[in-house]
């Protein structure tokens, strides 16, 4: 089958849907692979390394118009009108973004979204939320060392004792618990927090406290177990003791990395303009949930600002600042994705009844299969 590999055109998107590497084992499973001159550029990935793995170079016309095309985000309206009807399409497609969805099925496309994949162990190696997460966790802590005026280690000089920075974690999933780790290992004091109860053991296993915020009935304790991995917005009362608690820890840190998420809602409200306010000048936070409009509502969207004394950090798109090890990453899960819709002659061989599949794909014939 024909596989396309167009270069990426949302502004700051510096990924790329194909590595060298997956492309050479497209080549070995019988592929065609056409790849848009300078798609790999901005990964570091060289037209020369991919016309090297065996693929075509071509235009943007000819990548997007393959049976198949592999994109990092969703086609916008010019990619969509220079793809043929009835083609394969597999990416970050947005699964919750519902007017996205319906332009890809009018388009006629078969569309996959990784993101919705379901979190069972065999879908480990193409869940694309955990390899670009953890990606963005670590430079989450980078872009905080570098934004704060202190160092994260503890160190005694001769001309004094510097304090080691302390860090608060806020939502410890794949993102967070890089971040813990992260942090930990630039020499800082770290605590977390999270909703599940299972994140205490993992935080506590990275040698980060968990910010311990008690459940007071059954409601809270049996939502906060969450479904398929993920949280669910937790009844006000828990909220509103986790915020309280939040709040004391935030005065306290010098950096907060906030990484709370309920899938296919607001991103809840962490971190209050009077918590922004009662932290030390200097400090920093990173809301990694700035997409999903923030854990902070002082944070702005691909912006540094400075509010209170504090820095915000809301870059949107953390994983786009390491590219080439993203790309590969990305790269890899869609190789296995594919796995799972194409045959050993190279054809397009869709597993219907495959829970993963079914949950990936968004449309087919010209309808949207997923709702809100
Ligand atoms: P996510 O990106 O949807 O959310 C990030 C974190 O925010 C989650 O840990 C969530 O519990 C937390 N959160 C939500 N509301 C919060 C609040 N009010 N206060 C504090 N924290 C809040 O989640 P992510 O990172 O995609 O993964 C969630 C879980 O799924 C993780 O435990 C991860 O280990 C697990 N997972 C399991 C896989 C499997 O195959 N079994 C694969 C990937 C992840």
């Amino acid at each position: 089958m024909q596989i396309g590999i167009p270069r990426e055109t949302l502004q700051g998107e510096t990924r790329v849907a194909a590595t060298p590497e997956t492309v050479k084992k497209y080549v070995a499973a019988k592929h065609t692979v056409i790849v848009e001159s300078g798609a790999g550029a901005a990964s570091h990935y060289d037209d020369d390394a991919y016309a090297q793995a065996g693929a075509t170079l071509g235009d943007a016309g000819q990548a997007l118009g393959a049976e198949l095309v592999l994109k990092v985000r969703a086609p916008d309206a010019a990619e969509r009108g220079r793809m043929k009807r009835g083609a394969a399409l597999a990416g970050m497609l947005d699964p919750y973004d519902q007017a996205g969805l319906a332009a890809m099925a009018e388009t006629g496309l078969t569309a996959f979204a990784l993101e919705a994949a379901p979190r069972i162990t065999r879908a480990q190696s193409l869940d694309v939320l955990s390899s670009q997460a953890n990606l963005a966790g670590y430079k989450a802590v980078l872009l905080a060392a570098n934004q704060y005026g202190r160092l994260f280690p503890m160190m005694m000089t001769a001309a004094g004792t510097l304090k080691a920075a302390r860090v608060v974690v806020l939502g410890a999933g794949v993102a967070g618990l890089q971040a813990i780790a992260t942090a930990k290992r630039l020499g800082a004091i770290v605590e977390a927090s999270d909703v599940r109860p299972a994140a205490k053991e993992q935080i506590e296993s990275l040698g980060a406290k968990f910010i311990d915020v008690p459940f007071e009935t059954d409601e809270e304790r049996e939502i906060a177990q969450g479904t398929g991995g993920y949280a669910r917005p937790m009844p006000a009362a828990w909220m509103a003791r986790q915020a309280a608690l939040v709040s004391q820890r935030c005065a306290q840190a010098d950096i907060v990395i906030s990484t709370a998420l309920i899938p296919g809602r607001p991103a809840p409200v962490l971190i209050s303009e009077d918590t922004v306010r009662a932290m030390k000048p200097g400090s920093v936070i990173v809301d990694l949930a700035v997409e999903r409009g923030g854990n902070c509502p002082l944070s702005e969207k691909d912006k540094v600002v400075e509010k209170h004394g504090v820095s915000l950090i809301g870059y949107g798109n953390l994983p786009a600042l390491v590219p080439t090890d993203a790309s590969a990453l990305y790269a890899r899960n869609l190789l296995d994705f594919l796995k799972l819709i194409t045959n050993a002659e190279g054809a397009l061989a869709i597993q219907q009844d495959d829970e993963i599949v079914k949950a990936c794909m968004v449309c087919a014939d010209g309808k949207v299969l997923r709702s809100a």
